[in-house]
């Protein structure tokens, strides 16, 4: 049976977060699931360049992620390879879901999520953290994005696997999900690796409530800004 010397299965790590971190951008947060750090920023919103890419009917977002050579053991290489494309394109789709864009017609914004230290669930912790640089750049959202890995460790259901644990050579899956609480919606689900039918929904359920343990947290950071500049 695996076991965490550090915390209980159903923990996620040690979670940290701050909003409005860098001045000059219309929003940003960072985010951290333990040693897995990443930095969002929100340039926007502003006229379409180039215009022919404008939306009569809403904003248009786009979304970079990426990897700094620092984040990981491995020299990553500067520039985006298919993971980070793949990345940018689904984390996208899950800000597409939560910003109401049909307020913003005819403008757009940059979103940039830069991992400065990768200890896997990179894509989840740019996911809070670009939801919460988009709030704190005052767009219009239905709520606030929460999102964590969840999956299975040997025979062990886990949440917030580290990247050990993705490793685990007695076998591992990863199954990371976004969750908007208010309309209680799956913005993403992901899996890599299998898991049975019973399985998959106690591992739905612990993403559920971790995802509102993350909220709370969320909200804490933001309600903390706003109180601070008041
Ligand atoms: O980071 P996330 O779990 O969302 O995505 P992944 O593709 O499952 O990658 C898991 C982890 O592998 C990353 O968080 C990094 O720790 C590591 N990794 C790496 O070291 N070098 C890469 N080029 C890609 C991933």
């Amino acid at each position: 049976m695996y076991s965490r010397k550090d915390r209980q299965l159903n923990e996620t790590r040690k979670i940290d977060i701050r909003v409005g971190t860098f001045p000059n951008a219309s929003g940003s947060a960072v985010f951290a699931f333990g040693d897995t750090i990443v930095f969002t920023a929100v340039d926007g919103p502003k006229p379409v360049l180039p215009k022919h890419l404008e939306d009569q009917n809403g904003l248009l977002i786009r979304f970079k992620y990426d990897m700094l050579p620092f984040s990981t053991e491995e020299r990553a290489k500067l520039g985006l390879n298919r993971r980070d494309i793949e990345i940018s394109e689904v984390v996208k789709e899950v800000l597409e879901g939560t910003i109401i864009r049909n307020k913003l017609p005819r403008l757009m914004v940059d979103i940039y999520a830069y991992v400065i230290s990768a200890d896997a669930g990179t894509r989840t912790a740019a996911i809070n953290a670009a939801s919460l640089a988009c709030a704190s750049a005052g767009l219009p959202m239905y709520d606030l994005v929460c999102a964590l890995s969840v999956g299975k460790v040997g025979d062990s259901l886990v949440a917030d696997l580290d990247k050990y644990e993705e490793d685990y050579e007695e076998g591992a899956t990863d199954m990371p999900v976004a969750w908007l609480l208010k309309e209680d919606k799956i913005l993403l689900l992901q899996l890599d690796g299998e898991v049975s039918y019973e399985e998959f929904e106690k591992l739905l359920d612990l993403s559920k409530e971790k995802a509102k343990q993350i909220h709370e947290l969320q909200e804490k950071a933001l309600r903390g800004k706003y109180e601070s500049k008041s």
